[in-house]
């Protein structure tokens, strides 16, 4: 699951420096923060989303190194995320994560639910740190998207008669929003164009809609083994991802096991061999593959070097982890 090295490179050693400073930032208050700390920013997490502003911040800079503001909105962006997962393995009652136990598994959900509090009031604060008015409205509106998506999909529940385009609604608000922003933001820092800027932010947005596909594709596809938590899960728990979307259209009868909520014995073993016997998985793929390709084409705007060209490749292997 850890993508391959080399597709980080010309960031490498950023995120090293992220890595350590991040434990810094967060431990140094308080000995649970700091064995909370330890487990989360500790090794197991693919660091996509700080990649990502590393390299959109070198692939803006170019002539020039890049600046300790780069660096704290990348350490930003990572928090946020971080806070997120905390909060979000309370609300799924989710016991492990990356194939280690969730915090809240090892701390009771109390802590959890304040070191997640804690991340995201410490993230808002060195934000405001950066002095720049138009990144803190980008990332506090992240944080509102993140709860938005987060109760979109809890009210959304098991109805069967949800579309494609609110599920990708609720997947920009949960996942592509924080990308799409804090790439724009990483080029507002460099200062760009409006042009750019905006282009930024559609790679972000169209990356992390691939992203999302792909990860719910995988709840179908993977075993519990490599995905690190357990397989099956967002079914099961009624959240309707696209690969059950697109199979509702050719399977009527999974509208009725969903509807009843699994309810019978057999119900959600037959809804999976519905899903599986369907297009609904290859749909899936070819959405997530025109959201990647959406992606790359955004990144037209920025001149050639070997973060430009890792950035495309970013959206390459993200439809790789289908492979
Ligand atoms: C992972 O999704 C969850 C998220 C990307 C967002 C979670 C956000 C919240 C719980 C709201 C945050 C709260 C505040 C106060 C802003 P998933 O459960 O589908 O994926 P997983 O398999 O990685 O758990
Ligand atoms: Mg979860
Ligand atoms: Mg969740």
């Amino acid at each position: 699951m850890t993508p391959a090295t080399s597709l980080f490179t010309p960031v490498e050693g950023d995120l090293q420096l992220l890595a350590d400073n991040l434990k810094q930032l967060v431990g140094n208050r308080h000995p649970i923060l700091f064995a909370a700390a330890e487990h989360l920013f500790g090794a197991g997490g693919k660091r996509i989303r700080p990649a990502i502003v590393l390299l959109l911040s070198r692939a803006t800079m170019l002539e020039q190194d890049i600046t300790p503001r780069h660096r704290r909105l990348a350490e930003i962006t990572e928090m946020i995320h971080t806070a997120s997962l905390v909060h979000d393995d309370v609300v799924d009652e989710s016991q492990m994560r990356r194939g280690v136990p969730t915090v809240h598994s090892l701390f009771g959900n109390r802590i959890a639910v304040l070191a997640g509090d804690f991340l995201f009031a410490q993230s808002s604060w060195y934000l405001a740190n950066l002095d720049n008015l138009e990144v803190v409205k980008l990332l506090s509106e992240v944080i509102m998207d993140l709860a938005t998506g987060e109760i979109q999909q809890g009210l959304n529940r098991f109805d069967a008669s949800t579309s494609i385009e609110t599920y990708l609604k609720k997947s920009y608000y949960k996942t592509a929003s924080l990308i799409a922003n804090s790439s724009k933001a990483a080029g507002l820092l460099s200062e760009v164009s409006r042009e750019t800027a905006e282009h930024l932010y559609g790679y972000g947005r169209h990356l992390g809609l691939a992203f999302q596909i792909v990860d719910d594709i995988l709840d179908f596809t993977s075993t519990t083994d490599t995905l690190g938590k357990p397989a099956g899960s967002d079914l099961k728990s009624g959240n309707l991802t696209a690969p059950v979307l697109f199979a509702l259209r050719e399977k009527p009868y999974l509208e009725v096991l969903i509807e009843r909520e699994f309810a019978q014995e057999g119900d959600l073993e037959q809804a999976l061999a519905l899903i599986q016997d369907s297009q609904g998985i290859q749909q899936a793929r070819e959405l997530a593959s025109h959201h990647a390709k959406l992606a790359a084409e955004h990144l037209a705007c920025l001149p050639p070097s070997d973060s430009h060209q890792a950035l495309i490749n970013i959206t390459d292997y993200v439809l790789s982890r289908l492979y």
